[in-house]
């Protein structure tokens, strides 16, 4: 690899360099032909009015005349350089705005402001785009609403596809989720992604504030809301960071912990108490202490929020009335935690399993 990247690395310095030498010839040329017809007019000029064949007047009319134009007609090939550089890169963003959204509102879909937050998954089935075999099979959940039903299972078995099928990050391929009874096909994807808070596993943080990225989609909010989501999050870290709320994240600015930027997402999901909530594994980068403090603080939010929650460890599945064991894109078992651990030996499998693997990105305070 070291070679490889030392090969490649080689042919973007030969090629920079190449375009420097490019660029350094050709400007030179640009400046060499009107300097060098300046210099023939003055000689042939001044030739020509000593012999009296023009006057000075005139001579000097025309190199004025000369230097005048020069600048606009060297700059209009500048421009036209620069605008085939602007054309290029245009070209790139307009693929991208052009790309027709395969998610979209249905006609005649309703806008849904106040939800109970009954959420029904019927016969789902569900295959990735482009893929042939199906990732989730005939899937029947009915989480009522305030319930908070844990979804365990073996990496691969499907659960982060099972949980971003509600809030319509990809369609089901086959039956339907409702929510109240509505097929969340038929609620403007606006207001389903306003009522339905979710984090995922592998958080994106976009380039900007901080504030901003927890205020995404929902500008009204208020900073005691930001400063209540911030604590359920045990994400007070921001307050401590240079420009405190104000600090850029991101790509282009500070860089967080996996840990840090898992709990901003957990306080993006919970801001303004959306009444259903998606988690994917939300704690998975925090250390124990950590872990134990945003369980407590996320116990209240879910009280009376219908939830979604991907587990791994038992101390968080003690977050949910229920658990469904997922075992290969289907539901295998479903039932309280109590119930699943007596009767259910793959349960016990499961979550033992993954209780003894410790995560790899464990971030301390
Ligand atoms: N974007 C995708 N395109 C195609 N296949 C995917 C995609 N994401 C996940 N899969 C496949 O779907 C299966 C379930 O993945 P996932 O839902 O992420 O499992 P889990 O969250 O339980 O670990 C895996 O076999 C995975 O390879
Ligand atoms: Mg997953």
């Amino acid at each position: 690899m070291a070679k490889r990247f030392g090969q490649e690395a080689r042919q973007l310095h030969d090629t920079a360099i190449g375009k420097g030498r490019l660029l350094a010839l050709s400007s030179a040329r640009f400046d060499l032909v009107p300097n060098l017809t300046l210099a023939v007019v003055l000689v042939a000029g001044s030739a020509t009015v000593a012999s009296g064949g023009m006057t000075l007047g005139e001579l000097v009319a025309f190199v004025s005349l000369q230097l005048m134009l020069i600048w606009p007609i060297e700059s209009l090939g500048w421009i036209i350089a620069n605008a085939q550089e602007a054309m290029t890169a245009a070209d790139r963003i307009y693929e991208v705005l052009d790309t027709p959204p395969s998610i979209v509102d249905r006609p005649g879909a309703v806008t849904v402001a106040e939800s109970r937050g009954h959420v029904r998954f019927e016969k789902v089935g569900f295959t990735y785009p482009g893929t042939d075999a199906p990732v989730l099979r005939r899937i029947d959940l009915d989480v009522r609403p305030g319930e908070t039903l844990a979804i365990v299972g073996a990496t691969g078995c499907g659960k982060t596809s099972l949980v971003s099928l509600l809030p319509r990050l990809y369609d089901v391929t086959g039956g339907r989720i409702t929510l109240d009874g509505r097929d969340i096909r038929d609620i403007q994807l606006d207001s389903l992604r306003r009522l339905v808070g979710m984090a995922f596993e592998d958080p994106t943080l976009f380039s900007m504030s901080v504030r901003e990225n927890l205020t995404l989609g929902r500008r009204e909010t208020t900073d005691d809301e930001i400063y209540e989501a911030l604590r359920v999050a045990q994400a007070d870290f921001v307050y401590d960071l240079p420009w405190g709320l104000d600090t850029r994240i991101g790509e282009q600015g500070l860089s967080l912990s996996g840990g840090q930027r898992q709990r901003l997402a957990l306080a993006r999901a919970v801001i303004g108490h959306p009444r259903v909530l998606v988690l994917d594994d939300p704690l998975s980068a925090l250390d124990v202490h950590t872990e134990a403090l945003v369980e407590e603080a996320l116990a209240r939010v879910l009280h009376g929020t219908t939830a979604l929650l991907v587990v791994h460890r038992p101390s968080t599945v003690a977050l949910a009335d229920r658990v469904a064991l997922l075992d290969g894109g289907e539901i295998a078992a479903i039932g309280t935690h109590s119930e699943l651990l007596e009767t259910v030996p793959a349960y016990r499998a499961a979550l033992s399993a993954e209780a003894l693997g410790v995560p790899d990105d464990v971030v301390s305070r």
